[in-house]
């Protein structure tokens, strides 16, 4: 348990820092950064999905004006290190993929270059390729652990005896669809090597974390941490594809090395985006649940099917939720891979969770209505008084609170229909989780300068808001007005932090500003002289792990269905969250209506179009992949129950990034189940399902 801060800053509604910046055109982001005589790259794409690159003619490329390099598996220099397939760009003529780099041309002009490679020709000696998930496949296998470190599989109890004896069960499969990350910005990077010695990079990178993304290079081109600086003050959006770099970056930095003095940028197009940036895979969920008459489960289980690529492993962890989500003593999960000639799937906004809660949250929409409980009531009689999966108590649980509230919010009176016209109307619920995370590594200076005191750290400010909230974390840690307090983000010059992901952001960053700011306190007291200084480390930040620590929501919507077209809309879309303390209600509220649209964007419109037979996503790009729009959305609300929470941090802060978009899908499927009496187990829902 740890005394939590006294909230001054804290909880204030203030103005986002950046967004004048953001606003007026004058916030840089990685593209656009000003350079002296920028030279451009456009990648050559493989078009076969499995075989191998023979041949590349580029002659004629290389004699033409303004074409000032052309790299290709056959020319361009070897890396030190090539154990990372994603990464090791231009290391072998094998390929993989449909849509895999297997070159770059650096121009005068982006247009030139984009020219150049687009034709360049390519000899190959094509495999067929095998990129077809399916649930039945012999070849699936079971992947050493899932993502974030996650056992495979696990079992407690016995399932089967349960849905053998039980007096109620269900089995049902559902599935989600394959999604691809669009953030507004694309992956792009501007690199400039300088020329002298063994040469410095500097690269202004679009990414979610500048100290792992610098990791990941320097061990990639061999190269020490002090001869890498990566900037990134803004970003437009990344959702976890910006994570990690992807094989983008390390070719921007490559065509750059044969280059030298001389900067080059490389952005994605929106179509090399649906190949290259990873994507949430689609996954098969096969749920079972046994009941009592009363809807006390005495059995969950999930059996996931999901892909990967051949070329690099990502499991997502979608049976995780299920393990600690309900109390019943038998429970099971299990994950099973097909490694597919596919592109490398990757982080999408609440891995896991996201997909992870559409089945259960559906399957436990169906239980209700078999045994004619409230969907909340069965949800409440499940309610676990410790976390199922590891024994500990709950850091704090406040699902049935914000079950609660959110009825109350609502006006819900369980699943009800109703037909106003041609609209036939319901309304549907289901629970939201996201585990609170802490990284093991952030660093953070502070020292008093020019009257101000001024905090350093290497932190990503995605949109989330972190340019905003930090200061706020730091001035109730110090004591003093937040409008005397900067905190500067975005560089490896700051002390390391951790990427900005899963959610953990400001329970990290934030609990290194707090140590560095009660150093600051500590040595300087209440009257500090310019020069000033102090830092502090996360891993001296109270932590406690005897408890269970998770976010929890409801969401609440109502579906109206078009009778006689099947056309969907959802009019009001409302959550109720405990997240901990709130450290800035405006970017708060931004976080959890934005990941609320996402999953209302995941339920009836997202989903990319898999081609099996050349091996890619058919609707690549932004006017066939639909994206949930303003006319799309309707009332949105997202509140949050007062929870002070004193064993995550010493914020008392639980992570809001990716919450919102977990069980707004199965939320929306449960509203038009009601109101039309179709359920609808494959996302996303689209009329033709309903017709
Ligand atoms: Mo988020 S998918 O953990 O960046």
């Amino acid at each position: 348990m740890t005394d939590l801060l006294q909230p001054h800053a804290i909880g204030q509604d203030l103005v986002r820092r950046d967004g004048e910046l953001k606003v007026r055109g004058t916030a840089t982001y990685a593209y656009e950064t000003p350079v002296e005589h920028p030279a451009y790259a456009h990648p050559v794409q493989a078009t076969i999905a499995r075989g191998r690159v023979t041949a590349m003619d580029t002659a004629a490329a290389e004699a033409l004006d303004g074409v000032l390099a052309v790299l290709t598996p056959f020319n361009a220099e070897r890396l030190a290190d090539a154990s990372d397939a994603e990464y090791a760009v231009l290391q072998g003529q094998d390929v993989g993929f449909r849509g895999q780099l297997i070159g770059v041309v650096v121009a005068e002009t982006s247009e030139l270059a984009r020219e150049v490679a687009d034709g360049i020709a390519v000899r190959y000696d094509e495999q067929p390729h095998d990129a077809e998930l399916s649930a039945d496949r012999p070849d699936l296998y079971a992947p050493e652990q899932v993502n974030a470190g996650h056992e495979t599989d696990t079992a407690e109890g016995d399932v089967a005896a349960a849905m053998a004896a039980a007096e109620v069960t269900l089995e049902r499969t559902y599935s989600t669809a394959m999604y691809h990350n669009n953030p507004l910005e694309p992956h792009a990077t501007t690199a400039l090597w300088e020329p002298a010695g063994d040469g410095f990079l500097t690269l202004w990178d679009s990414t979610q974390g500048v100290h792992p993304d610098r990791a990941a290079v320097c061990q990639v081109f061999g190269l020490d941490q002090e001869q890498v600086r990566v900037v990134c003050p803004y970003v437009g959006g990344g959702f976890g594809s910006k994570g990690l770099p992807h094989a983008n970056v390390m070719l921007t930095a490559l065509a750059a090395r044969a280059l030298p003095g001389r900067p080059v940028k490389l952005a994605l197009t929106r179509q090399q985006m649906f190949v290259l940036a990873g994507y949430r895979t689609p996954t098969i969920q096969r749920m079972q649940l046994a009941a009592d008459s009363r809807g006390r489960l005495s059995a969950i289980a999930i059996d996931v099917v999901e892909q990967t690529s051949k070329v690099k492993e990502f499991a997502e962890q979608t049976g995780v939720p299920t393990r600690m989500m309900y109390a019943s003593p038998s429970r099971r999960s299990t994950h099973r891979l097909a490694a597919l000639d596919v592109p490398i799937p990757s982080w999408m906004r609440a891995p896991g969770e996201c997909p992870g809660m559409f089945g259960p949250e559906v399957a436990m929409d169906e239980l209700a209505e078999e045994l004619d409980i409230d969907p909340i009531e069965l949800r409440v009689r499940n309610e676990p008084e410790v976390d199922p999966e590891t024994g500990k108590p709950w850091s704090s649980r406040n699902l049935v609170r914000c079950l609660r509230e959110g009825a109350e919010r609502f006006g819900w009176s369980g699943p009800r229909a109703h037909r106003d016209g041609d609209w036939l109307v319901g309304t549907g619920v289901a629970s939201s989780v996201y585990p609170t995370m802490r990284q093991a590594t952030s660093t953070a200076n502070l020292r008093y300068e020019d009257g101000r005191y001024v905090a350093e750290i290497g932190a990503a400010d995605l949109g989330t808001g972190a340019w905003t909230i930090l200061p706020q974390i730091t001035a109730d840690a110090l004591g003093v007005d937040v409008a005397d307090v900067d905190v500067r983000i975005g560089d490896t010059r700051y002390p390391v932090a951790s990427v900005a992901g899963g959610s953990s952001g400001t329970n990290t960053w934030g609990s290194a500003l707090v140590v560095a700011a009660r150093e600051f306190r500590t040595k300087f007291g209440a009257d500090p002289r310019d020069g000033d200084e102090a830092s502090g480390d996360v891993d001296q930040a109270a932590q406690d792990d005897t408890h269970s620590p998770y976010a929890f929501g409801a969401q609440f919507v109502e579906a109206r269905v078009n009778a006689d077209t099947g056309e969907i809309r959802v009019p009001r879309l409302l959550g109720v969250f405990g997240v901990g303390r709130v450290v800035n209600p405006r970017t708060a509220r931004s976080q959890l209506i934005g990941g609320m649209t996402m999953g209302l964007s995941m339920a009836l419109h997202e989903t990319s179009a898999w081609d099996p037979r050349i091996g890619q996503v058919a609707n690549h790009d932004l006017a066939e992949y639909h994206i949930t729009v303003n006319a799309d959305v309707g009332e949105i609300e997202a509140h949050w129950i007062d929870e002070h929470d004193p064993y995550v941090n010493v914020m008392g802060s639980k992570g809001i990034g990716e919450i919102g978009i977990v069980g707004t899908a199965a939320a929306v499927v449960n509203a038009v189940h009601s109101a039309t009496g179709v359920r609808v187990r494959d996302l996303p829902v689209t009329l033709d399902k309903l017709l």
